[in-house]
């Protein structure tokens, strides 16, 4: 399919001055407008996936009265969804007399770059930390590891990129590099972002469902961290986009007495947030989510939209109960109204990527039980690399024992099936057993009876069939007391002491 161009202006702050851009198409990404339409060649594209970071940006949004800052893959970012921000670049960070940032000097004098390639976008993501902690106060190797997951480099071996972040706070902020938030701020709320026919950003809900419903075909999109590879790598082309993030009720985490409700357009990082919060025990979980850039663009509600069998959050989803809200527009003799259905999260799916949703149907919103104190609740991720990787296997596991039989028992699995699933017959092979060796090791085979995975690049159908086994043992271990010595128990600090 051919995209269209717009007419309509794209209009977002670099440096402090608005940017203003016409005939951008709806599926052109933010790093093809910064390198090839503004030609600030800083940031670099290097997988063009959103796995190595070389193309991070900082974009700036005013929420809530504030600026916030979140460090983002550009070369997955459709240029349009940054309409109303301000878009910073490696570029934009050095003074005018060429004093570098702190994020900048902290990696030179660290010797935090060798080739080069990976540099602007460390130094952007470090460029991110700084503002979000008060000029780098309290920055700590612990952080630096998990706020720069989503950055490679080939060279370095990361120690002094992890000192460079340290060091940022020590170091003076020259007059020219710190950013005029008050003017910034007041130069953002001038920059009212034009509607645009090619690119529909609705900001209210309704507005998004009648968009929904009077433009079937237009292509979906969240986040975008799938989507912008079906653009950079399958080469798609999209002649209308409807974007779900600037609808302001989606954007919430709303709290209840027996459950959470997270909006389609709340980021991963929120949303992890959100249930981090409830269950501290997903923190290692959250940040092995895809790499810090990824997590501040991507949504929950994209992730589970896309219905990916190897899409991490599901098997999680459906281990905690959680379910879905389906919204649509409904013609009525008042010209229409908010229609709205619920389903099991893992009742959504009917085969590869495939799902139940109405062409006119949008995911609105994901309810997850709070905890309630009596279930042991755990997450595996099995991937080759411990940063920034997708799961070979994923198994989530929800289970109440009182008296020493399992009363209650929910398991979601990803990568062992075409559309993340529920483990139904092995729950119900638990349900009412003693909690034993001897039902954990019936369980095991049932288990592994449940489920015919394939072979890809990430597992061989054999691996990924023991290891899905296996984990459910871990989880009986655990469940004695047994402190496996694993991967979550291990840092990159550990390692290079
Ligand atoms: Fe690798 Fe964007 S170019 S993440
Ligand atoms: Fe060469 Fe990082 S300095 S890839």
């Amino acid at each position: 399919m051919k995209s269209q161009k717009s007419a309509q202006t794209l209009s977002f702050l670099r440096h402090g001055a608005p940017v203003a851009l016409r005939n951008v198409p709806p599926d052109r990404t933010l790093l093809e407008v910064l390198r090839d339409d503004l030609h600030l060649t800083a940031t670099k594209e290097g997988c063009g996936e959103g796995d190595c970071g070389a193309c991070t940006v900082v974009l700036g949004e005013a929420v809530n009265g504030k600026l916030t800052y979140k460090a983002i893959n550009s070369c997955i970012r459709l240029a349009h969804s940054v309409a109303g921000m301000a878009v910073y670049t490696a570029e934009d960070i050095v003074s005018d007399k060429g004093e570098l940032h702190p994020a900048q000097e902290a990696m030179v004098q660290c010797h935090g770059s060798q080739c080069g390639f990976c540099t602007p976008g460390f130094v952007m993501s470090l460029f991110g930390m700084y503002q979000n902690s008060q000029g780098g106060q309290g920055i700590s190797r612990e952080n630096a590891q998990a706020d720069l997951s989503g950055n490679l480099c080939r060279c370095t071996g990361y120690r002094p990129i992890f000192e460079a972040a340290e060091k940022m706070a020590e170091l003076p902020l020259p007059e020219g590099c710190a950013v005029d938030e008050g003017a910034t701020f007041k130069a953002l709320k001038s920059l009212r972002p034009q509607g645009d026919p090619t690119y529909l950003r609705p900001t209210t809900l309704a507005a998004l469902l009648q968009a929904r419903a009077q433009h079937p075909k237009a292509q979906v999109v969240a986040g975008c961290t799938d989507v912008g590879l079906w653009v950079t790598k399958q080469h798609k082309r999209f002649a209308q986009v409807l974007d779900v993030t600037a609808t302001r009720e989606l954007q919430r985490v709303e709290t209840y007495p027996h459950h959470i409700a997270i909006g389609a357009a709340v980021s991963l990082t929120d949303a992890f947030a959100a249930l981090v919060k409830e269950r501290p025990q997903l923190l290692t979980f959250s940040r092995r989510f895809a790499g810090l850039p990824v997590r501040n663009s991507g949504t929950l509600g994209g992730n589970v939209a896309n219905g990916s069998p190897i899409g991490d959050s599901m098997p999680l989803l459906i281990a905690l109960g959680a379910s879905v809200v389906l919204m649509r527009w409904q013609k009525n003799k008042n010209g229409g109204a908010m229609a709205h259905r619920e389903l099991r999260l893992e009742d959504l799916y009917t085969g590869y990527r495939t799902h139940v949703m109405r062409s006119d149907e949008l995911l609105a919103w994901i309810k997850v039980p709070r905890p309630t104190g009596h279930a042991m609740e755990k997450i595996y991720k099995i991937s080759k690399r411990f940063d920034d990787d997708i799961s070979a296997v994923c198994l989530a596991i929800q289970m109440t024992v009182k008296g020493g039989v399992v009363q209650q028992v929910s398991i979601g699995a990803g990568g062992v099936a075409a559309t993340p699933v529920r483990a139904r017959k092995t729950e119900a092979s638990l349900l009412g057993q003693a909690w034993t060796a001897d039902t954990v090791m019936a369980a095991q085979a049932a288990l592994r009876a449940e489920f015919q995975p394939i072979s890809d690049m990430r597992a061989s159908a054999a691996y990924r069939h023991t290891v899905l086994g296996n984990l459910l043992q871990r989880f009986w271990l655990e469940s004695q007391g047994t402190t496996a010595i694993n991967l979550e128990s291990l840092s990159t600090l550990e390692v290079l002491s």
